[in-house]
């Protein structure tokens, strides 16, 4: 497999001497570069809308860096928006979204077909990332999973605890269950565009995975993304898919050949030797290093990142946090990690 690039070896199942790395909102606030390019597009947004700032914004951390993947700048609420819900972003707070709460809501919802009006300059973007990536650097495309999108689309915004969601999936499920049917088509449609538009690999974002139990998890969280990933094998057969059902905790054993993921991201609340040993078996893991690292670095950032590399030294690993970098992250910090598992 020498000359394939290296994020995509370790989909594949290559074990490599170096994990290959790349990271969760790696263009980002922390960086001085994209809070210039988001102040000129003027808000978050009109930057994920607008195809020459989102690539630039793409770039900023493969030039700074040279991770070896670039995930295609975007956000998981473009879906519900491209469905004919209104979506804002309340500074400082998060997103913000009209809600859905009964069978008449999931109902006015834009058939499947018109999302594409709404989400053809996000597949501008991963066209001209297609044509102005390094010929090592793999492109990451990317969405929510069904019940972490549900969860926005039910509250209208971020909740601790996806209390809404749970409420109506308990309550009245045939609602609940006519609105994953609807985000679960819409996926696999925008996936599979932006895979004809250039995306060499994609990842389905379950953030709320871990609040699902039992049965649920099944039923949500592990159902939606077996169905996804396989109509997308189905229309682009070999395309390799990340699944991150976030804090699946045990649940992230078998989550792998249960849904045909070809690699597993795992959060931070699971120890590398635990999911060496129970993950790693079954294929490639991404992970996991804790994002407040990158907020406080020293010595501690370097035994942590040693030590993950070891634990996964055995199998396909790619290097990455087990969440999203945080905005009074240190670029340096960042800087360390990567020198950290590529030097050793
Ligand atoms: O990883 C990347 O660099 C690619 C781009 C990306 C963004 N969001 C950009 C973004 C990706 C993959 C996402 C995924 C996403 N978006 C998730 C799943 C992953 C996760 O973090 O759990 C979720 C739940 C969202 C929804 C969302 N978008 C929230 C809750 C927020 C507000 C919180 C925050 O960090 O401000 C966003 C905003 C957002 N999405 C930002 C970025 C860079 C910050 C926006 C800004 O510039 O102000």
């Amino acid at each position: 497999m020498t000359g394939q690039k290296t994020i995509l070896r370790a989909l594949a199942g290559e074990t490599q001497d170096v994990p290959p790395i790349w990271m969760m909102r790696q263009a980002g606030r922390y960086l001085p570069e994209y809070r210039a390019t988001r102040a000129e597009a003027g808000d978050f947004l009109s930057l994920c809308y607008n195809s020459d700032l989102a690539t630039e914004v793409t770039l900023q951390p493969i030039r700074r860096y040279g991770f070896d993947a670039a995930i295609l700048f975007a956000d998981i609420l473009l879906v519900p928006q491209a469905l004919g819900a209104d979506l804002w972003f309340v500074t400082g707070e998060g997103p913000r979204l009209s809600t859905i709460t009964d069978m008449a809501g999931v109902e006015a919802l834009k058939p499947t077909d018109d999302i594409h009006e709404t989400l053809n300059p996000i597949y501008q973007t991963v066209r001209n990332l297609a044509g102005a990536l390094p010929a090592e650097t793999t492109l990451i495309g990317f969405a929510g999973a069904p019940w972490t999108v549900a969860t926005y689309m039910i509250a209208g915004r971020g909740t601790p605890d996806q209390g809404p969601a749970h409420a109506l999936k308990d309550q009245h499920r045939e609602v609940f269950e006519a609105l994953m049917t609807r985000i679960t088509a819409a996926t696999i449609e925008y996936l599979s565009v932006q895979i004809d538009a250039g995306a060499e690999c994609v990842k389905l974002f379950d953030s709320w995975a871990g609040s699902l139990k039992g049965e649920d998890f099944d039923r949500y969280a592990l159902d939606p993304a077996r169905e996804i990933i396989t109509a997308l094998k189905a229309r682009h057969p070999g395309i390799p898919v990340i699944a991150f059902p976030r804090e699946g905790g045990e649940k992230y054993v078998g989550f792998a050949k249960a849904t045909g993921a070809d690699c597993i991201a795992l959060d931070n609340s699971v120890s590398p030797e635990w999911a060496a040993k129970h993950v790693q078996v079954d294929g490639c893991v991404q992970g996991n290093l804790a994002s407040s690292h990158m907020v406080t670095g020293g010595d501690a950032l370097v035994r942590e990142t040693r030590a993950i590399v070891d634990a996964f030294s055995g199998g396909p690993h790619i290097f990455n946090l087990g969440h999203g970098i945080t905005p009074d992250a240190d670029p340096d910090n960042v800087q360390l990690m990567i020198d950290t598992v590529r030097g050793g």
